[in-house]
């Protein structure tokens, strides 16, 4: 087995010590954050970090790079005070990798990479058409990270939208369903198979699987 210390981190070129350390954690969620300025100008842009902060309030985080350069997305969630969250599905990886890319605030990443914007329920962030899975967020507080001047911003969950077929009678998610994709790292793109699903573990007793249903 290769050994890769700390120290061997530090000596690393750049861009191979990113995909390292990007990847060698497993796969990660994988999502278009919609956003819009005030002045009407639509964002979109391809976030893996987004985690599950709790459901009782319905919330999520994300980590956000140094805002040593100007982040759209950014800018725009904290003067409207809302974003967008939308899966990204095996039909729509190449498209949603270009959202990456650096265009100037008054060019909107939906059309540059082929997506659609849509506006539900008065909702005023734009989601992804295309998207299967979506949620409508207000941005709620934000933490910066003091080891590298990231920022953990967090989001309550106001609007979810997604197929019939995929939501199980019990609330779970069956995401394999709809194709959702999860990130290996910064451009890598998996398509995630379902093994199984379990009861919640009881001390001395034996781990039980659940009819997930596929
Ligand atoms: C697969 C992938 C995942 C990414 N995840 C993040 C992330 O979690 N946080 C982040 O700040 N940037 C992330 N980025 C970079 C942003 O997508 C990129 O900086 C984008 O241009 C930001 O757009 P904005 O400046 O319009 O906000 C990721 C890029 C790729 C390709």
């Amino acid at each position: 087995m290769l050994h890769i210390s700390h120290v061997d981190l530090k000596d690393m070129a750049s861009r191979y010590r990113a995909n390292l350390i990007n990847s060698c954690t497993g796969y990660k969620s994988c999502n278009l954050l919609g956003t819009v300025s005030p002045s009407g100008n639509s964002n979109l842009a391809i976030f893996n970090s987004i985690i599950h902060i709790g459901s009782n309030p319905a919330m999520l985080g994300f980590v956000l790079r140094p805002l040593t350069v100007k982040r759209d997305t950014y800018a725009n969630f904290k003067e409207t005070g809302s974003f967008t969250v939308n899966q990204v599905h095996s039909e729509i990886i190449a498209k949603a990798h270009h959202t990456a890319a650096k265009y100037p605030a008054g060019i909107s990443e939906f059309s540059k990479a082929g997506l659609t914007e849509e506006y539900r329920d008065d909702f005023s962030a734009p989601y992804v058409k295309e998207s299967q899975i979506k949620l409508g967020c207000d941005y709620i507080n934000e933490y910066p990270l003091a080891e590298n001047g990231c920022l953990l911003v967090i989001g309550a969950i106001k609007h979810i939208y997604l197929p019939k077929e995929v939501l199980h009678e019990d609330g779970w998610v069956q995401l394999d369903k709809a194709q959702t994709v999860s990130a290996n790292g910064l451009d890598g793109y998996a398509l995630p198979k379902l093994l199984d699903r379990f009861a919640y573990p009881q001390p001395d007793q034996e781990t039980q699987s659940l009819d997930h249903g596929a």
